[in-house]
């Protein structure tokens, strides 16, 4: 039997046993009520409430705009629909860099506020001090290393990221780092293969990837992007499961065919 099946309640302890146990762990993002449900029912382990929400929920080119009520207005939605899965919600860009005592702030604003279960940072030992004064306060952190898009405008590009030898040995040394602060988990984004590989066998913690091959603990997928919400994005690590653009436009097209027609509403359809 998995701990998958298992469990009544995903905890920091049940991933780091699912790692023990090779099992992998599934996580998608979410960002409202809804969809929140929808991912609980089938028993997705972490959701994700990801900034990434800047991009997919209020159409921004980076994930860089959006503010920490916002963030909070999407967490406390998700968290109202969870009974199950372990709910991580991004601390946005501009709430933790460079001052432990806003990291703490956010931090308690988003458990507090929100009900989440965990705060996910970007970054490696230039945030410790955040990330050490949030675990100090008892709140679990997942790390996130590789491609950090908070840090768009310093990289330039998406492309993958530590493909050279000096950026891979402190991406390695970065990931220890987080793991001895006390991190239970860490993203690891759009790196090679062979780097992920690696990393999770040197982590006793969860990796978690996206874009960065088979060999991580568990995989991560923006949801819009999964499920083909999101039309015109096309890297090459994601699997679409469904293509709901097309299927939403055409059901649109159908409805709008029917008021105009006087089809909608039928006899039935009235009181
Ligand atoms: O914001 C987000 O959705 C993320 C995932 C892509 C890992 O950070």
């Amino acid at each position: 039997m998995s701990v998958h099946k298992e469990v009544k309640k995903v905890t920091t302890h049940i991933l780091q046993a699912m790692k023990a146990r090779g099992e992998k762990i599934a996580m998608l993002t979410a960002y409202d009520f809804s969809m929140a449900r929808i991912l609980d029912a089938a028993h997705i382990d972490v959701i994700l409430v990801g900034d990434s929400a800047s991009n997919v929920m209020a159409g921004h080119e980076t994930t860089l705009p959006i503010t920490l009520d916002q963030m909070i207005y999407h967490a406390s939605s998700v968290v109202r629909a969870v009974d199950r899965a372990l709910v991580v919600v991004d601390l946005p860009f501009g709430t933790y860099q460079g001052n432990s005592k806003l990291a703490l702030e956010s931090t308690i604003r988003i458990m507090k506020e929100a009900g989440a279960h965990a705060v996910k940072l970007e970054g490696g030992s230039e945030i410790s001090d955040s990330i050490k004064r949030i675990l100090k306060a008892g709140v679990p952190v997942m790390g996130h290393l590789g491609l950090t898009p908070q840090s768009i405008y310093k990289f330039g590009t998406y492309t993958v990221r530590a493909k050279e030898e000096a950026e891979a040995e402190k991406l390695i040394e970065d990931a220890k780092v987080l793991q001895e602060l006390g991190c239970f988990a860490l993203v690891l984004e759009k790196i090679p293969a062979h780097l992920t590989k690696r990393v999770s066998e040197e982590l006793v913690i969860p990796t978690i990837g996206i874009g960065g091959g088979p060999d991580a603990d568990g995989q991560v997928l923006v949801t819009h992007d999964m499920l083909g919400i999101t039309k015109d994005f096309h890297p090459r690590f994601l699997r679409r499961y469904l293509e709901l653009f097309d299927a939403i436009r055409g059901a649109t097209e159908d409805y709008i065919k029917d008021v105009k027609s006087g089809d909608f509403p039928n006899d039935q359809e009235q009181y």
